[in-house]
């Protein structure tokens, strides 16, 4: 499989073949620095890590998955990217500097600005509207505690059913034929061209596509799933109108135990409001808003893999920038 000179801005470009291959190279690049041994593929490449928005796993991730493989790492925020500068001129310069630029920020038209203007390998780690490297890392996560095929697996994404990480999972979802279903309240409308793109490709996988408000369609989920219930970049006065919707959506025990099954994973991508303990939910809680959308219960539970997710992450973005940048 040849994804070299690619660049990796949704899944929605990827075919199901290509992301088996992106998992299973990611498999054999863990299963290489588990024994303590590095890759030379992106020696002599110059990567820029261009970040509007905050991040750990991202940022931590795309940097020590470079420098496993020899790369040179440029971190980069408050520059002069779309505010002194237009995303094309900023593209045009940093393509004459970077081989690979990974982008976090907030419009997917920023990132395929990027890739159209820099003529370096783009890579988004994250933007309103996709998540495409969080989407692998959790399918790696799967692969390694079910003991299924992703395409038998019936995945519940519970909550802020709107949201990057959301619309991330679903196109990779549908590419590989799950049975994907997005759990919350009616009054959050899924993106109506998101909604024709993920049943048209779960019509061709094999896979199933369903939106749905009714908390007992959990039932049977090998994976249970959610994110905060306000994003990076949204209006802090959301929380309020949030906490009311999505409080029924939280993921107890109760909900846990509506799917029927013992070994449902709980999963997230972290960060998480699961107890009171940060700042940003104490501050919350104090003005009267409990906005945990997971118990500390279930967040620390046996069905928890959390943390494997965001181990994952720097295995499987190591995966993206092998495949599409790294010296064949
Ligand atoms: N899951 C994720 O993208 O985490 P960061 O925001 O810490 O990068
Ligand atoms: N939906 C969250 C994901 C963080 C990784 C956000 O955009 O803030």
């Amino acid at each position: 499989m040849d994804l070299y000179g690619r660049h990796f801005l949704t899944l929605k470009d990827y075919s199901a073949e290509e992301i088996y291959y992106l998992l299973d190279l990611a498999k054999s690049l863990k299963a290489k620095k588990k024994a303590g041994q590095f890759g030379h593929s992106l020696e002599g490449k110059n990567i820029c890590l261009l970040f509007e928005k905050t991040s750990t796993r991202t940022r931590c991730a795309f940097e020590v998955a470079a420098k496993d493989e020899g790369a040179h790492v440029t971190f980069l925020s408050n520059s002069q990217f779309g505010y002194k500068e237009s995303i094309e001129d900023s593209a045009k310069v940093l393509g004459r500097m970077f081989e690979g630029i990974e982008f976090r920020g907030f419009k997917q038209k920023t990132v395929e600005d990027l890739a159209k203007y820099s003529g370096a390998v783009v890579w988004n780690g994250l933007t309103d509207v996709d998540h495409p490297t969080q989407t692998l890392a959790d399918f790696l996560t799967i692969q390694e505690h079910l003991d299924k095929p992703l395409n038998q697996v019936k995945f519940v994404f519970v909550g802020d059913i709107r949201n990057n990480v959301a619309y991330g999972l679903a196109y990779g979802a549908c590419k590989v034929g799950m049975d994907f279903v997005l759990l919350g309240p009616d009054a959050l409308e899924v993106d109506p061209e998101v909604k024709a793109y993920c049943e048209k490709e779960a019509a061709k996988s094999g896979g199933k596509f369903t939106i749905t408000a009714n908390i007992d369609d959990v039932a049977g989920a090998d994976v249970i799933y959610t994110d905060i219930w306000v994003s990076m970049g949204e209006d802090e006065s959301l929380y309020a109108p949030r906490v009311k919707m999505l409080s029924p959506y939280k993921v107890t025990k109760e909900l846990m135990a509506k799917t029927g099954k013992d070994e449902t994973l709980f999963m997230h991508c972290l960060p998480s409001f699961h107890d009171f303990e940060t700042e940003a939910a104490k501050s919350k809680k104090d003005a009267g808003l409990d906005i945990r959308e997971v118990t500390d219960e279930v967040f620390r539970s046996k069905h928890s893999v959390v943390f494997d997710e965001a181990e994952n992450r720097l295995h499987t973005i190591k995966a993206v920038m092998v495949a599409t940048l790294g010296h064949q």
